[in-house]
């Protein structure tokens, strides 16, 4: 082998370790392009170089990055679809070497016109990935017969990883627009669905509080029958309410729209403003409701009414499933991260193992006509875990069939949003 060719090849080589540690840095993808190009420049030794993008529906080539005396000028020019060496290029996907541009007809002076520059020769290869031409790359020289096989081969080199890196950028923006555009369409269905639930809370209100005025003989003497109707119509329209809360609740968290406030308070306190529900919930059903914390548990400082909402879905979730046996919620302090962890205990129905993956989604209840009976939508367990979210809190579940089921619930002494 000639010695020169054999620096010619290192140069190559060194070149292309060049571009590959420019990828991976994280400058803008502008940037590393033109650092790419200049450095080309620089080991051809020519006096310009260029990227030129295609619009695929114009055919059209609009210059990207250039790098030369007149670089600046160049910045976002178009040529028309198959003007000058360029257009050539991009509509054959060939690469070309011209020695000398006053014997070449295709060569459009346009250019050159525009900057002041004098084209004598150029190479320009296309940028290709999975054999689709995204735009060319171009090296120009004042003098003749400034390119041979080398140079091409150099720039054929050069350009397979900066087409990569193009066609990668322009991925993820694409990407990224989808996302935006998604996230808009979710909040936007979030607010539009807090809104519907909220207006729809006031007439439901309205329904049970006459129901109430019914039903407590306050206008007028109610016949056996007509008690019976409208307790059954109580009932459908407080499950209605919950429904309505519950949505609207989750369309909060979907529309962003719920802060965390923070406050000093005892675990107990919370418990005793819940106890005397679940005692109703299991009235009539032979099921030991044991509160256990440990002594001297130290105050919190978080969302109390977000804390209590956790508990209260927990909680009631083990009233409605649990038949007979005991439900035993314990509370203690994990020294070491500073977290309380509740532990909600029950012996009663447990969860089919292939529903727990499903557990925490909206509108998800186990099979079963046992579900059905006891009523529920199927959102507390959602509205809690997101609740959880919010608090920095971690709720896990581990349930047998038949057996039991056991929440543990771990949130932060004090909040913090990081
Ligand atoms: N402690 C438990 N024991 C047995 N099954 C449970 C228990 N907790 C939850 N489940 C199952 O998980 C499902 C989802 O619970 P979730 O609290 O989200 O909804 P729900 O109680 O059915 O309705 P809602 O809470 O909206 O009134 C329940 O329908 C039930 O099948
Ligand atoms: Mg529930």
């Amino acid at each position: 082998m000639n010695p020169a060719d054999s620096i010619e090849a290192e140069s190559e080589v060194r070149l292309l370790a060049h571009i590959a540690e420019l990828i991976g840095t994280s400058l803008p993808l502008a940037e590393v392009i033109t650092s790419a190009i200049r450095l080309t420049s620089l080991v051809m030794g020519v006096d310009g170089s260029s990227i030129l993008l295609v619009d695929h529906d114009s055919g059209a080539l609009t210059f990207y990055a250039a790098v030369g005396e007149k670089a600046d000028q160049l910045k976002n020019v178009t040529l028309a679809k198959g003007e000058g060496i360029a257009g050539f290029v991009a509509e054959t996907g060939l690469p070309v070497v011209v020695s000398d541009v006053r014997r070449e007809t295709r060569f459009s002076g346009r250019m050159d016109q525009m900057t002041g520059f004098n084209t004598r020769s150029i190479a320009c290869v296309p940028l290709k990935v999975r054999g689709e031409l995204t735009g060319v790359l171009e090296a120009v020289s004042r003098k003749a017969g400034s390119f041979g096989d080398k140079e091409l081969d150099t720039l054929t080199a050069v350009a397979a990883p900066v087409a990569i890196m193009i066609e990668n950028a322009r991925l993820i923006s694409e990407v990224r627009g989808l996302h935006d555009k998604l996230a808009e369409a979710s909040r936007v269905k979030g607010e539009y669905l807090a809104t519907m639930t909220h207006e729809l809370r006031t007439p439901i209100n309205i329904v049970i509080g006459n129901l109430d005025l019914l039903l407590g003989g306050f206008v007028g003497e109610v016949s056996d029958k007509q008690r019976k109707c409208m307790e059954t119509s109580m009932r459908n329209s407080g499950e209605a309410l919950n429904l309505a809360s519950g949505i609207l609740d989750l369309s909060r968290f979907e529309a962003g729209q719920v802060a965390v406030r923070v406050e000093e308070f005892r675990l107990e306190e919370v418990w005793s403003e819940l106890e005397l529900l679940f005692r109703i919930g299991l009235s009539g059903k032979a099921v030991e409701l044991i509160w256990e914390p440990q002594a001297s548990l130290p105050p919190l400082k978080t969302d109390r009414i977000k804390l209590k909402t956790i508990l209260s879905n927990i909680v009631f979730n083990s009233v409605k499933y649990t038949d007979r046996g005991s439900i035993r919620v314990s509370a203690s302090l994990s020294e070491p991260e500073d977290r309380i962890r509740i532990d909600v205990q029950d012996t009663g129905s447990g969860i089919p193992e292939e529903f727990l993956p499903l557990l925490f989604e909206p509108f998800r209840q186990a099979q079963g006509a046992l579900t059905r009976s006891r009523g529920g939508v199927g959102l507390g367990l959602a509205i809690a875990k997101r609740m959880g979210n919010l608090l920095r809190a971690t709720i896990e579940v581990e349930s047998m069939a038949g057996k039991g089921t056991t929440f543990h619930i771990q949130v932060p002494r004090c909040y913090s949003a990081e």
